[in-house]
């Protein structure tokens, strides 16, 4: 092993969706916890996500998929088998580059985000050096994954799933894999309820909402399980009162058949007569700037969330938040004392629980603060913690002269599994 602890990552995406933000973070706090590790991130598409670990001293080597291997979706089925044989060829030659990289940059562990790299890792990390899988969704929902992640979970050392939901579903799936959840961190600083804030009515092209408009808002990628019509359907059957809705975010991801277009939601405004009671804003870059600008975040998805990165943004953010009860999202918070919940795809619960807050500014006040204050155990300090825990008890890394403990620690991860 070389002197300097080397790990890489592999992530498919360059744009900040979850789980990109999520890595951003686990980044930056191991940068902080660990500064003399050299991380060194592979990229197989540029974004965002590139100049951000550039600028936090993580090495970024582009490594861009071929557009047959970057377009292939995983959602099953006999398409998916065909795009697998076009795409063939392609993957091969992609896994053979990648796996002269990997020989020539000597990792001490390999941390893979997102299904592609996965498998790509297992199968073309150099011999010996340890690989994490960081499983960021439920596996047994995708029937091609599930298969090909059994058949390469022999090069896998441990697995980090982002919730104890996640972890439950992978373990059932794969009984011998040691799967370890570790909860997401997220910037406190950023997230906070100080700081700007946006004219979403202009940046939504819509004329300046009344004084004492509530605005609530949906900030989400547009992958079709986020609910954007449920949402939609809520706005509609809100009394008239003075509320507006904001759907903030765009299509992100190079796999397009999951996603719905702003056209295709407009449309549906449009059907359910919302008008003026609706803005969409497009992608934000600071999400942070737009929960500071509503009353209200909803979280909507119509399946069960494996975390929810958003809940947790929006209730450090000190907001009400209204959260899709189910999955790793239900671990997040206790209805009614840190945010308000709802059944995944009941637009009708939705809309009460809008109502609720829309009427009852005191109740948003009271939601917002206890989730400032619940939002404290996803501090980074933790995650690095965690996680270098889990690097250590796999590979050769070795302990770290004691620097004293971290601030915080969290009763919830991988302690505690
Ligand atoms: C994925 C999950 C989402 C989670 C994120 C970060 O995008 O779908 O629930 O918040 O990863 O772990």
């Amino acid at each position: 092993m070389a002197d300097k602890v080397r790990i890489v990552y592999l992530n498919p995406c360059g744009k900040l969706g979850g789980a990109e933000t999520s890595l951003r973070e686990l980044l930056a706090s191991l940068r902080a916890a660990e500064p003399t590790w050299e991380l060194c991130l592979v990229l197989a598409e540029d974004g965002p996500l590139a100049e951000i670990a550039r600028e936090m001293g993580v090495t970024v080597i582009m490594k861009p998929f071929p557009p047959a291997l970057g377009r292939l979706g995983d959602a099953g089925g006999l398409s998916n088998i065909w795009s697998l044989a076009k795409a063939a060829a392609a993957t091969f030659r992609y896994a053979r580059q990648l796996a002269q990289l990997l020989g020539e940059l000597q990792p001490d562990l390999i941390h893979t985000n997102g299904f592609k790299m996965h498998l790509l890792g297992a199968w073309t990390r150099p011999r010996g050096v340890p690989l994490i899988w960081h499983i960021h969704d439920y596996v047994s929902a995708r029937r091609s994954m599930s298969r090909l992640l059994r058949a390469f979970q022999k090069a896998c050392s441990a697995a980090i799933a982002n919730s104890k939901s996640v972890a439950a579903d992978l373990r059932e799936l794969l009984p011998d894999l040691n799967v370890v959840p570790i909860y997401n961190a997220i910037d406190l600083d950023r997230f906070s309820p100080r700081g700007s804030k946006l004219d979403l009515d202009t940046i939504a092209g819509l004329p300046a909402a009344g004084a004492g408009t509530a605005r609530v808002g949906l900030v989400a990628t547009f992958a079709r399980w986020k609910g954007h019509g449920v949402f939609l359907q809520a706005l509609a059957q809100l009394p008239e009162e003075p509320v507006r809705g904001y759907i903030i975010g765009g299509p992100i991801y190079q796999t397009d058949k999951s996603q719905c277009s702003l056209e295709e939601l407009k449309k549906e405004a449009a059907r359910l007569g919302l008008g003026d009671r609706v803005g969409f804003t497009g992608f934000i870059p600071d999400p942070a700037e737009a929960m500071r600008s509503l009353d209200v975040v909803v979280h909507a998805s119509t399946a069960p969330e494996p975390f929810g990165m958003v809940i947790i943004e929006a209730m450090a953010c000190e907001r009400a938040v209204i959260a899709s009860q189910a999955g790793g999202a239900a671990e997040l918070f206790t209805d009614g004392e840190n945010a308000l919940g709802h059944l995944p795809g009941d637009a009708a619960g939705l809309a009460r629980q809008i109502q609720r807050l829309v009427v009852d500014p005191e109740l948003r006040l009271r939601l917002g603060r206890a989730a400032r204050q619940t939002s404290q155990q996803y501090q980074k300090a933790r995650l690095a913690q965690e996680l270098t825990a889990v690097y250590r008890a796999v590979s050769r890394i070795p302990t770290a002269p004691s620097t004293g403990a971290p601030e915080e620690t969290f009763a919830g991860a991988a302690s505690n599994q």
